[in-house]
């Protein structure tokens, strides 16, 4: 199965994405590898602390070139969760990728340079739907750092926009939580923190959002 994690604007949560699906497939004993087709190296760094710091269970993650499609084929055919990091601006890669995908995940948060940016990944993905053997390019939008309170009306508003514009989205999302910040130097995924770090709210929301996204990719 392959997921890849892409979005035109930059600080988005791609990599956070990433990481954590990651990290909750291989908790589970899945067999996963995450790629970093970012030049930034981003989720490279995050797994060479990992490494260092003996952080179980170990994950492979690689860098990929500029053109990872043979690469990515050959490795869906050795793992059973292949993760692809996009970074931003790299749309090339990402719509590549998006090919060979099971699910396309495109994080959005409620900043309307974002939504924007987001419909255009979208118009840019259907227009590439007959190149994907399925025909169409499953993707769906992830609503992250969204309001922590349930039912916001901003949160809802995005949600029927989206729906307007035939564009799907997760029924979980993800919440502007301080926890998040704490996972970036840590090589660590959020349920992996300690202490003050911790937070269980973080945690439920990407465990729903996890357990959400490997049925679509199973369904598609
Ligand atoms: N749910 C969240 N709550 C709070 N902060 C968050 C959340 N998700 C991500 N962030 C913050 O947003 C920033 C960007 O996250 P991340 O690196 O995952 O984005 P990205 O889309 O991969 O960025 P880039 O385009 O640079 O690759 C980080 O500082 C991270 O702490
Ligand atoms: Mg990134």
């Amino acid at each position: 199965m392959v997921i890849t994690i892409g979005a035109e604007k930059g600080g988005v949560a791609k990599t956070r994405l990433a990481t954590h699906i990651a990290a909750l497939g291989a908790s589970q004993g899945v067999d996963v590898v995450l790629l970093d087709t970012d030049k930034q190296g981003s989720a490279m760094s995050w797994g060479s602390i990992r490494n260092e710091e003996g952080v179980q269970p170990s994950i492979p993650v690689l860098s990929l070139p500029a053109k990872p499609a043979a690469e990515i084929a050959n490795l869906a055919g050795k793992y059973s969760l292949v993760v692809v990091d996009i970074g931003a601006q790299n749309y090339r890669t990402m719509l590549e990728c998006a090919q060979l995908s099971d699910l396309v995940l495109v994080p959005c948060g409620p900043d309307q340079q974002e939504i924007e940016s987001t419909l255009n990944v979208f118009e840019a993905l259907r227009a590439l739907d007959p190149r994907h053997e399925k025909g169409r390019i499953p993707a769906h939008v992830v609503l992250t750092r969204v309001s922590t309170k349930e039912n916001a009306k901003a949160t809802l508003d995005l949600r029927a926009m989206f729906a307007e514009e035939g564009v799907p989205v997760c029924k979980s999302h993800i919440a502007q939580r301080e926890a998040w910040r704490a996972t970036g130097k840590t090589g660590r995924a959020l349920h992996e923190l300690k202490g003050s770090d911790r937070s269980l709210k973080a945690i439920d929301e990407m465990q729903a959002l996890y357990d959400e996204v490997v049925s679509l990719a199973n369904q598609e």
